[in-house]
């Protein structure tokens, strides 16, 4: 193995298709070579969530395109790559299986090593591909379907300390989007809102403040939050715009508080870790970065940018480059898994979303 390695990553695990060429030699910054994404947003909008059948459809439809679109914009032909990394898995297996079989078919062609990539690991990972963060370090991943708290001693060792036994936190930002009648993805405009709005208008619970641990639940809230509308409703006849501000603003505190909260108890159960990083979708919102940040004390921070934190083959490509250096490929034999957890000892998950197995 000849270093530097280039990487081309695929990625279709969930609503965007991916492909990304990434090449790294040890102890240089990371080179993005290029990073294209296809989201389906407004294919599942008339839905109110992902429709597994219409995302594996669109995933095989554009998988081809935008595995060209990468190779192209990264100027690199397929004979100047050292491998071909995959997401395999968690995730709907319809979409995993369209990347498996593209990789498996380019792996074939080419002669180039196969590396199946957990697409957790992919988001645990990047921390190091984007700040170089040395192991071991705490993850939290927020996404629409993930929660947990991951401390990483090295690109294939993972121990969880705790993850959501419901809904995931951008779940549960895009179900208080729509019983407000805000756009999908709902993240994004329940932060806008809440802005505006009063945090301590509505009293919402803390979802297992109470119970010692990491672990999480935001299902609870979400059923809080319509209760609180509904109230509103009855008394006036409507929302007005303030009570809409001020009913995000109330549901955002209740998310920030107990993620904090949580944040705390992960991080004084870590000893010797060398920072915080936070990665996923909901890593976007300014309260809950502020709150991590100021958690995280003398600990290093580390939020990458949002186009990395959100689903993307770059960090797919990333993660196939450390499994390529620890020597650990695949053969034709591999196999999308719609459930994978990075942390095999630790006890399974409750509950799975609409987008699909937390694993
Ligand atoms: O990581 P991601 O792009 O996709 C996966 O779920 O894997 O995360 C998308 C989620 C959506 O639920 C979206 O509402 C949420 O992240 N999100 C946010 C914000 N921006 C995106 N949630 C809260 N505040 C935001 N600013
Ligand atoms: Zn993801």
């Amino acid at each position: 193995m000849t270093e530097p390695l280039t990487l081309l990553g695929i990625e279709s695990s969930c609503d965007d298709t991916g492909a990304a060429v990434v090449r790294h030699r040890p102890g240089a910054p990371v080179e993005i070579l290029s990073n294209v994404v296809a989201g389906q947003t407004e294919l599942h909008a008339a839905y109110g969530g992902v429709v597994p059948e219409i995302a594996a459809r669109a995933h095989a439809e554009k998988l081809d395109l935008v595995t060209e679109q990468a190779l192209s914009r990264a100027g690199v032909a397929l004979g100047d790559l050292d491998g071909i990394a995959v997401t395999a898995g968690p995730g709907l297996i319809g979409g995993v299986l369209s990347g498996v079989m593209l990789a498996k078919g380019l792996s074939a062609a080419t002669g180039l090593p196969l590396i199946g990539v957990n697409h957790l690991a992919g988001h645990a990972l990047t921390p190091r591909l984007t700040d170089g963060l040395a192991f071991p370090y705490l993850l939290l991943l927020v996404s629409g379907g993930h929660c947990q708290f991951l401390r990483v001693d090295g690109p294939e060792a993972f121990t969880r300390l705790g993850g959501t036994i419901d809904d995931a936190p951008g779940e549960a930002f895009d179900k208080t989007a729509k019983l407000l009648g805000l756009p999908q993805p709902g993240g994004p405009h329940v932060e806008t809102e809440a802005a505006q709005g009063d945090p301590a208008r509505f009293a919402f619970p803390r979802p297992l403040l109470d119970r010692p641990g990491c672990d999480l639940s935001f299902s609870g809230l979400k059923t809080a939050l319509m209760r609180a509308r509904d109230a509103v409703v009855a008394e006036k006849g409507g929302l007005t715009r303030q009570d809409r501000a001020d009913l995000c603003a109330g549901f955002q505190a209740a998310v920030a508080d107990v993620l904090a909260e949580k944040s705390r108890r992960a991080l004084a159960a870590s000893p010797g870790i060398t920072g915080f990083a936070v990665a996923g979708g909901v890593a976007a919102n300014k309260t809950l970065r502020a709150r991590l940040e100021a958690v995280a004390g003398a600990v290093p921070f580390v939020a990458p940018p949002l186009s990395l934190c959100t689903d993307n083959a770059a960090m797919i490509a990333y993660a196939g480059i450390e499994r390529l250096r620890l020597g650990h490929t695949d053969d034709l034999t591999l196999t999308a898994r719609p459930r994978w957890p990075l942390d095999t000892h630790a006890a399974p998950l409750i509950g799975s979303g609409k987008r699909g197995a937390k694993a």
